[in-house]
């Protein structure tokens, strides 16, 4: 028995392992990972950017580069936001390994054992591994379909004896949720934290996914309205646009916050791989990436209009569901007397995964929910797998009337 660090007693952290381990795992219908299918991935035209890249290039691949990225590719990327309605100025860029990085750097630079996060419930759960693995105490806010819920965050901030560091949010497509945030909520938002000190997180993982181009002007960032006296930190990745496997994020700050990040970074893995900031800058500078998202933009769309016909098809009238309008995941709620962990065990058992609502929540308790992620499901499997989770779902409630009678 050794003597573990708390750091790596995270509640959420077998949560994720598993969630990995499921997400690609044979023979079974995973609705668990969210992440994009194999078969959908830019192979061939990565194929040809890397061949066609010039010597020189190509050993420059293989080499470490400056802790805040490749400079061509930051440059890119700044054109890239600058088509989001994010214009850099005096902000800087850095590139890192995976937005995950992004966070924990963030994290490690604002937050020492015991301080005070706060984070929507239910919350991405790869953060929340990262802000208990640095001790922070994490307190939660509920979000609707509109967003956080802004009473909830005014009496929280009031009730606290300590200001927490700052407030992490994924305001477009959420992870598990579903939902974009209200240019209303995010107002209002801004309103409250304004003058507070918070720092506010804004993850931004999956605004390019959008199914209707007219919803385009909800995802703004926040980032780009110039609210002078909220600090923001925005976070984009790679990840769901290009491939994970680039693990290629980045964050724009504030120079101040800029300088203390690359410091971090330095220390973490001295810099994102070369390799990977070369391809992708090319992938972008030869404008390769808006082709290839509206690409997958349809596949999603089909594929949620596939997970929503059968939903309806097959679930029971207790469930519910919401119909998102971008992004990987449909959040599904329970009647609350059953949870989805027993869903779960009835399910896999039959063949199918997903992830269960505790896995987001901070407390690691609420259960009546369960995320399903279209984003990786091979369109002629997700009838089958419906069916087969409908049918958990139903022999769960029939258990717990037994029960209950
Ligand atoms: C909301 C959100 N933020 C960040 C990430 C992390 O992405 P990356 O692969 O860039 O670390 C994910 C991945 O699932 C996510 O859903």
């Amino acid at each position: 028995m050794y003597a573990f660090s708390r750091a790596v007693n995270s509640i959420h952290s077998e949560d994720v392992k598993q969630l990995m381990k499921q997400a690609s795992g044979k023979n079974l219908i995973s609705f668990a990972g969210g992440m994009p299918n194999n078969d959908l991935f830019p192979v061939e035209q990565i194929d040809e950017i890397y061949n066609s890249l010039p010597e020189g290039l190509k050993k420059l691949c293989f080499q470490y580069g400056p802790s805040s990225g490749y400079p061509p590719l930051i440059k890119s990327l700044e054109t890239y936001l600058k088509s989001k309605g994010l214009v850099v100025g005096d902000n800087k860029i850095l590139i890192t390994t995976g937005s995950l990085q992004a966070i924990s750097i963030i994290t490690q630079e604002f937050v020492n054992e015991g301080d005070i996060i706060l984070t929507e419930n239910p919350c991405f759960v790869g953060a929340l591994t990262v802000f208990e693995t640095f001790g922070a105490e994490i307190q939660s806010i509920p979000i609707d379909e509109n967003g956080i819920n802004i009473e909830a965050l005014k009496s929280k901030i009031q009730s606290l004896d300590r200001q927490p560091r700052f407030l992490y949010i994924t305001p477009n497509y959420h992870n598990p949720a579903g939902i974009i945030y209200s240019p209303e909520r995010k107002k209002e938002l801004l309103e409250v934290l304004s003058g507070t000190g918070i720092i506010l997180i804004e993850d931004d993982a999956y605004s390019d996914l959008y199914f209707d181009k007219e919803e385009k002007h909800l995802l703004k960032p926040m980032k780009s309205f110039g609210v002078k006296d909220v600090e923001i930190i925005y976070t984009g990745s790679f990840s769901k646009i290009l491939g994970p496997g680039f693990r290629l994020g980045y964050m724009l700050s504030s120079e101040e916050i800029f300088d203390k990040a690359e410091t971090v970074k330095q220390g973490l893995d001295t810099c994102t791989s070369t390799f990977m900031q070369i391809l992708a800058n090319e992938f972008l500078a030869q404008n390769k990436l808006e082709p290839y998202v509206t690409f997958l933009r349809s596949e999603y769309l089909e594929r949620k209009n596939l997970l929503q016909k059968y939903l309806k098809t097959y679930m029971p009238e207790e469930v519910s569901w919401n119909e998102p309008k971008g992004g990987f995941y449909v959040w599904l709620k329970l009647p609350a007397h059953i949870k989805s962990t027993d869903v779960f065990k009835e399910s896999v058992a039959k063949g199918v995964v997903f992830v269960t609502g505790r896995t987001f929540d901070p407390a690691g308790r609420k259960d009546d929910r369960l995320r399903l992620s279209f984003s990786n499901m091979p369109k002629d499997q997700i009838e089958k797998g419906v069916k087969i989770l409908s049918e958990a779902i139903i022999k769960v409630l029939r258990n717990s009337k037994v029960v209950l009678s």
